[in-house]
């Protein structure tokens, strides 16, 4: 797949872990993106992961340039991104390269989309562009399948894992000017009531 961009001017000296540090005060969840390859089945635990586009339905991942996960997704075939649950922080660490005690709990492993078990949603990609980032690689995948259920996420800040705190205020799309109502998005065949809000 070629890739799009990766024009620009040399950019600054900067100190890694003083942007590291900066960027880590944008709290986000983690996932895991898992996929197979022949007959290798691999999982790496990624914070760089943001939805892009309701209409086609995109998602992007920033995989480091050096990483296996990188060159695995530059090969044809889907992944999935996991979006793990907040009791599953040594699964998080196991794909980061701590390796766990208890066996990972696959689901489908011989399947050609494997995915782990107890997560918050999982999102099913096919490649669809690549990006220059850097040192990394962004790749835009279309969102095939998706699935979720209520529950924690694991959530990442400041290099760490903390606790996500229960919230009863309105819910912030309710709040939102600018149309986003997640409900009008939905596909079609999952929302019964469409019709009815098309003049909206
Ligand atoms: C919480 C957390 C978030 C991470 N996020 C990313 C990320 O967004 N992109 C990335 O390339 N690596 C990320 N990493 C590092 C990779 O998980 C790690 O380098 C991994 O060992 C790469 O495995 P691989 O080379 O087998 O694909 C993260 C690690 C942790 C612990």
């Amino acid at each position: 797949m070629p890739e799009r961009g990766g024009v620009g001017t040399a950019p600054r000296p900067v100190d890694p872990r003083a942007l590291r540090s900066c960027m880590g005060q944008f709290a986000t969840g983690v996932t895991v993106i898992t996929c197979r390859r022949g007959d290798l089945v691999h999982g790496t635990t990624v914070n760089a992961f943001t939805s892009v586009s309701l209409d086609p339905p995109l998602a992007l991942v920033a995989l480091d340039r050096r990483s296996r996960a990188d060159a695995l997704l530059r090969e044809d075939g889907d992944y999935v991104v996991n979006i793990l649950d907040a009791s599953q922080r040594d699964l998080a660490m196991h794909f980061a390269g701590r390796p766990m005690a208890e066996p990972v709990p696959w689901v489908d492993e011989q399947s050609p989309r494997p995915r782990l078990a107890g997560t918050v949603a999982h999102l099913v990609c096919r490649p669809w562009q690549l990006h220059d980032g850097g040192d990394h690689t962004l790749h835009i995948g279309s969102i095939e399948r998706f699935e979720s259920r209520p529950g924690r996420p694991l959530l990442f800040h400041g290099g760490a894992f903390p606790e996500l705190v229960p919230d009863d205020s309105p819910g912030a799309w309710s709040l939102c000017l600018d149309g986003m109502d997640p409900v009008a998005h939905l596909p079609v065949h999952d929302e019964p009531n469409r019709a009815d809000r098309t003049g909206d």
